[in-house]
C-alpha cells in the first residue's frame, strides 16, 4: 500500500513508518519537526516538513494513497492541562483538516493514534473498550473528540477506520527510540539517571492504593504496538469505525519498573519520593482481548526487562545525540 504517516519523525510514528516498510508499504512522512525529530525519519521514506493542515491535502491529492496512519499530535498530559489551547488547536482541528484532506482525495482507510488517556480514571481493570470515556485532561479529551469525529466519518463517507488506544509505550526498534527535547515518561527518565545525565527519578506519589504505594502501569513494548498498525489497516472495513486497547495485560508500579531498569542496566539509580502528579490515575492495565482475537495480533515482547533492555541499548548508544545528554 501507499501510505501516508503523520508525525512519522517522533517517536511512535518513526517506528511504525519503518516497520511499514518493512512489511513492503511505500511510505511518504508529514511532520513538523517541532517535536520530532528529522534523522528518525526512515531513509527510505518519502519526507514532507510541514503542519498536517499545511500539507496533508497538497500530499493526498498529488497521487492515490491507499491509508494515513496519523500519529501527529501534541501529548504531553501535564502540559495539555496548562495550555488546552495548543491541544484542541493542535489536535482537534489539525486532525479535522486531515479528516477532510481524506474525504476529498477518497483514500480509503485511516489508522489513528488514541490513547489510554481517553478513559480517565477506571471502575475496574482491565479496561476494555466498552468501558466509560471519561477523559481526566485535556490530552485525553481531545483524543476522544478525534475518535468521535473519525465515527461520524466512516458513518456518512464510508471511510474505514481503526482506533489504537495505546498504554505505555516502551522500548525501542530499529534504531529508532525515545529521544524527546522534553522528557516526561518514566522508563526513559529512569535510564537517563542512570546514565548520569539526571540527578535522581522522582517518585510522583507513594500512597496510592497499590501494593507498593506507587502507581501501576501497563508497558507495551513499541514494536508490538507497531504491529498493531500493520494489522489494523489490513482489517479496516468501509463504513466501519473499529477501537482497540493496545497494552501487555499485565501492571507494574514505578517502583517495579525502576528495580527492572537497576537489573537491566547494572547501575544505581537514585529515587526520591515526591507528591502525586496531578491527573495521574493509580492503576492502568488494558484488556487486548479483542485486539488478539479480531486483528489476530499477538504481542511478543510483552517481559518488561526486554520492553527496558531496549530502550536501554537504544539510550546507551544516543551518546551526544541525546537530548538529555549534558552539554559542554
Ligand atoms: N512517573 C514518576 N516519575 C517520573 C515520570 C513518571 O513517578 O519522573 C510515574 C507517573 O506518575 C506515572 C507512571 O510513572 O504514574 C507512568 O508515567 P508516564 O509519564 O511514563 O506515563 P503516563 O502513564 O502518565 O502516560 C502514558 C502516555 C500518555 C497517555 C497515558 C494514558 O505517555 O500519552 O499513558 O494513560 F495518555
Amino acid at each position: 500500500m501507499k501510505l501516508l504517516v503523520t508525525g512519522g519523525a517522533g517517536y511512535v510514528g518513526s517506528v511504525c513508518a519503518r516497520v511499514m516498510i518493512e512489511a513492503g508499504h511505500e511510505v511518504t512522512v508529514v511532520d513538523n519537526l517541532i517535536t520530532g525529530n528529522r534523522d528518525a525519519v526512515p531513509d527510505a521514506a518519502d519526507f514532507v516538513e510541514g503542519d498536517v493542515s499545511a500539507v496533508a491535502a497538497d500530499v493526498l491529492g498529488g497521487s492515490r494513497f491507499d491509508g494515513v496512519l496519523h500519529f501527529a499530535a501534541q501529548s504531553l498530559v501535564g502540559e495539555s492541562v496548562e495550555h488546552p489551547e495548543k491541544y484542541w488547536y493542535g489536535n482537534v482541528v489539525e486532525s479535522l483538516d486531515l479528516l477532510e484532506a481524506i474525504r476529498r482525495t477518497n483514500t480509503p482507510r485511516l489508522v489513528f493514534s488514541s490513547t489510554a488517556a481517553t478513559y480517565g480514571e477506571p471502575e475496574s481493570v482491565p479496561i476494555l473498550e466498552s468501558s466509560p470515556t471519561r477523559p481526566t485532561n485535556p490530552y485525553g479529551a481531545t483524543k476522544l473528540a478525534i475518535d468521535h469525529a473519525i465515527t461520524s466519518y466512516t458513518g456518512a463517507h464510508g471511510l474505514a477506520a481503526v482506533s489504537l488506544r495505546y498504554f505505555n509505550v516502551a522500548g525501542a526498534y530499529g534504531g529508532a527510540g525515545e529521544n524527546r527535547r522534553v522528557e516526561t515518561h518514566l522508563i526513559p527518565i529512569v535510564l537517563q539517571a542512570a546514565l548520569g545525565h539526571r540527578e535522581s527519578v522522582k517518585i510522583f506519589g507513594t500512597d496510592y492504593h497499590t501494593d507498593d504505594g506507587t502507581a501501576v502501569r501497563d508497558y507495551i513494548h513499541v514494536y508490538d504496538l507497531a504491529r498493531a498498525h500493520a494489522l489494523a489497516l489490513e482489517s479496516a472495513v468501509a463504513g466501519r469505525h473499529e477501537i482497540y486497547n493496545l497494552g501487555s495485560g499485565s501492571g507494574f508500579s514505578v517502583r517495579q519498573v525502576i528495580e527492572t531498569c537497576a537489573d537491566v542496566t547494572g547501575l544505581e539509580i537514585p529515587v526520591e519520593e515526591a507528591p502525586r502528579r496531578a491527573g495521574d490515575p493509580a492503576v492502568l492495565i488494558a484488556s487486548s482481548d479483542k485486539a488478539i482475537s479480531d486483528l489476530g495480533w499477538s504481542p511478543t515482547n510483552t517481559a518488561l526487562p526486554t520492553i527496558v533492555a531496549d530502550a536501554w541499548e537504544y539510550t546507551r548508544a544516543l551518546g551526544d545525540r541525546a537530548h538529555s545528554a549534558p552539554r559542554a
